[in-house]
């Protein structure tokens, strides 16, 4: 069996100025227990403006909770106004980054060229990337699911090498079920992590595919969580909304309990 540790990742997307932030994280830490860290791996990933608090908050408590950001630039700096270099997440002792969301790429029009770029501007700043893809209601009704998210496979991980994939995180979030109350089915949600993890492997090997976390996401909640879990090639979870609330953040990381 491979050793793939779960990974729990709370996306607070634009929520929580850092006063909210501060309370949400210490609540968490405070319903989870040693054995959970030992189960699973816990991050939050606030907006910036509150990345600074929680990085204090976390290293003086030293609590088990992992840093994540929510987005970076793909520079080092530069003339980006608005923009956050991934340097600057590294000198907050960020672990992940959440790249390529849908949000991002439907809204702020991301492109699969520039999701690659900041992949690895992720991964050169010793980050990890948790790369996001997944298909809309339309295409998924068309019949479109698979050669979409295949075809974000292969073009966001373009140039890189087995070891730096084996590191990687992929999280499927289908769009039709994100903020809707709609979830993919277990069964459905495992086809399109088993597809990802299947596609990793001929384009970088067995390995790579076996050490690869693949997370769903899409209105998982704490009622939803453990059978998303049970399926052999989830392994963890990227969650929005249910995420904003401590208690059931802490449900849901707490899933093999339920
Ligand atoms: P929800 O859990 O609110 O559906 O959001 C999922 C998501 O987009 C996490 O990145």
């Amino acid at each position: 069996m491979p050793d793939r540790k779960p990974l729990m990742s709370g996306n607070w997307k634009m929520h929580h100025n850092h006063f909210e932030a501060i309370q949400t994280v210490q609540k968490l830490h405070y319903r989870l227990t040693r054995d959970d860290y030992r189960a699973v791996d816990v991050s939050v990933h606030p907006p910036f403006t509150d990345l600074r608090s929680i990085q204090t908050l976390i290293e003086a408590d030293k609590m088990d909770i992992i840093l994540g950001a929510q987005n970076c630039h793909w520079e080092d700096s530069g003339a980006f106004t608005g923009e956050v270099a991934p340097p600057m997440l590294e000198k907050l002792n960020v672990s992940y980054v959440i790249v390529g969301h849908s949000e991002r790429r439907e809204l702020f029009g991301e492109t699969d060229e520039m999701v690659s770029m900041k992949v690895h501007a992720v991964l050169k700043h010793g980050m990890t990337p948790i790369m996001c893809c997944g298909e809309t209601l339309e295409e998924r009704e068309a019949g479109r699911a698979e050669p979409k998210v295949a075809g974000q496979i292969e073009a966001d991980l373009a140039g890189l090498d087995a070891a730096q994939v084996g590191g990687m995180v992929i999280a499927y979030e289908p769009i039709w079920a994100i903020g809707t109350g709609k979830t993919a089915t277990p069964d459905d949600a495992q086809a399109m992590c088993s597809l990802i993890r299947r596609l990793v492997g001929e384009r970088f090997g067995p390995e790579t595919a076996s050490a690869i976390r693949v997370q769903y996401g899409g209105s998982v909640k704490p009622g939803n969580a453990a059978a998303l879990m049970a399926q052999p090639d989830i392994d963890g979870a990227l969650v929005g909304g249910a995420s904003l609330d401590a208690d059931d953040f802490a449900a849901i990381v707490q899933y093999h309990s339920a």
